[in-house]
């Protein structure tokens, strides 16, 4: 088979997102096709998706039901206006989207990725506020190595310095201190001690007044940062602070929702209940981007109730895409088979082995912690002096090498395996990154 390997210039035209453009063009790694778990590059070779996607695609590749829903909703209703008109299945992957959100979270607002599902949830939080007589409740709260997508709301709460440092003025926020401690190190699953971190939230309090603070925005399990689950009882007490002071409480869900850690959504496997969720990736299996903002009914009810003449809007926010006919029978099709094969359930069953097969790599050269939940695991690499981000660089272009799809992002690699992935196929990826760990220690 023969392949389209772009030109020079068509490689000089495509300004890439979140890549080392000049690195990319110098040597392209290029994906042609991809079925189940797997890619075929542009050389022919089957590449392991050890990322499914970018936390996109737990069903795998190329799943017939979604390519079968996409194509007949093109030929049917290719797009229909989402302001003022509506179509069918918007209603209808609402109502199933709430059915797998603890009760109570059932107003789906959408979107078409999760940085907009995340500027959405920021304006329900401060609009909710504004409309219940508390207009000063504007500030936000967020965490340090928290992602949150890349518009300025996102980049405002998100507490990763470099995806900041150039844009200058952000939203008016706080941060509370990210999660890691030594004494968490290597620890499968939640770690056990750091509940009392969720205490900072007080002292932000005391410093910026709770009638200034409309919402606090975490991660359950923050993904990007190298995945770091929640310490036991921290989102609890988080939870609880945010009661007691009258503050919104925002998961972003948008890699955990549906399957990623055994559960439907991270609140659910915490035990732990939001007023605003976000969610997209895993939605639609990542076939077409869709993301969505999921409010409590109270909430919604809230806009609903404002003294307006009734042809007039309650919120004035929407995108051209939002509910998009086509995103949403890929959705639609891609809930269905997640569910239809208890997708979810097998990620809780098969997450001990993955875990186990993980924290195995403990003893390769330059690990400096592991941390894992559900089919997502991290590891954090000892730094070249002033090279933080190099070495997890050269681990993941040693798997490409070997046949598989690694994530590095700063000082970490990064896994979030298909959810269909098969034991022998773990066992490869992890033979194939002990290989790698060690070729470049
Ligand atoms: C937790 C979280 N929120 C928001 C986003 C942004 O999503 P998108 O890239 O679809 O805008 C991401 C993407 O990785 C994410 O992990």
């Amino acid at each position: 088979m023969t392949h389209n390997i772009p030109s020079q210039a068509q490689l000089d035209a495509h300004w890439m997102p979140f890549s080392a453009n000049r690195e990319f063009k110098a040597d392209p790694r290029l994906l042609v096709a991809a079925d189940g778990a797997y890619y075929t590059d542009s050389d022919g070779r089957k590449i392991f998706d050890g990322l499914s996607g970018l936390w996109t695609c737990g069903l795998g590749h190329n799943v017939p039901e979604i390519r079968e829903a996409v194509s007949q909703q093109l030929g049917t209703l290719d797009l229909s206006p989402s302001f003022q008109f509506g179509q069918a299945k918007s209603f209808e992957l609402a109502e199933k989207i709430s059915q797998l959100m603890p009760q109570g979270l059932n107003r789906v607002f959408f979107s078409n990725s999760g940085s907009e599902a995340v500027e959405t949830a920021l304006k329900i939080a401060r609009g909710y506020w504004a409309i219940q007589g508390k207009p000063h409740k504007t500030k936000f709260i967020g965490r340090q190595k928290g992602y949150h997508g890349v518009n300025f709301g996102g980049i405002s709460v998100g507490g990763i310095g470099a995806n900041r440092a150039l844009f200058g003025e952000t939203l008016s926020v706080d941060h509370l201190g990210h999660t890691i401690l030594p004494e968490n190190k290597f620890t499968k699953g939640l770690p056990k001690v750091g509940a009392h971190l969720a205490d900072e939230l007080l002292d932000l309090i005391a410093l910026h007044d709770a009638g200034t603070i409309a919402a606090v925005i975490v991660e359950p399990m923050a993904g990007s940062a190298g995945v770091l689950p929640p310490p036991q009882g921290y989102l609890a007490r988080l939870r609880e602070i945010c009661d007691q002071h009258q503050i919104l409480l925002i998961f972003d869900e948008v890699i955990c929702a549906f399957g990623r850690i055994g559960a439907n959504t991270a609140a659910e496997a915490f035990g732990v209940k939001p007023d605003i969720m976000t969610i997209a990736k895993q939605l639609t299996n990542g076939a077409i981007p869709m993301g969505a903002t999921v409010a409590k009914q109270e909430i919604y009810e809230a806009f609903m109730a404002q003294d307006k003449p009734h042809y007039m809007l309650e919120l004035p926010h929407g995108y051209t895409y939002s509910g998009h006919p086509v995103a949403c029978a890929a959705a639609l099709a891609s809930l269905e088979v997640l569910q239809r094969d208890q997708l979810v359930q097998r990620v809780d069953e098969l997450s001990g082995y993955f875990a186990d097969l993980v924290h195995d790599l403990k003893q390769c050269p330059n690990i400096e912690d592991i941390r894992s939940c559900g089919f997502a695991a991290g590891f954090s690499l000892s730094h070249y002096p002033g090279e933080p981000a190099r070495r997890p660089y050269e681990v993941a272009m040693a798997m490409w090498k070997k046949g598989f799809y690694v994530r590095y992002g700063a000082d970490t690699v990064q896994l979030g395996i298909p959810f269909i992935t098969e034991k022998s196929e773990m066992d490869s990826l992890m033979n194939a990154l002990a290989e790698a760990f060690n070729e470049c220690a």
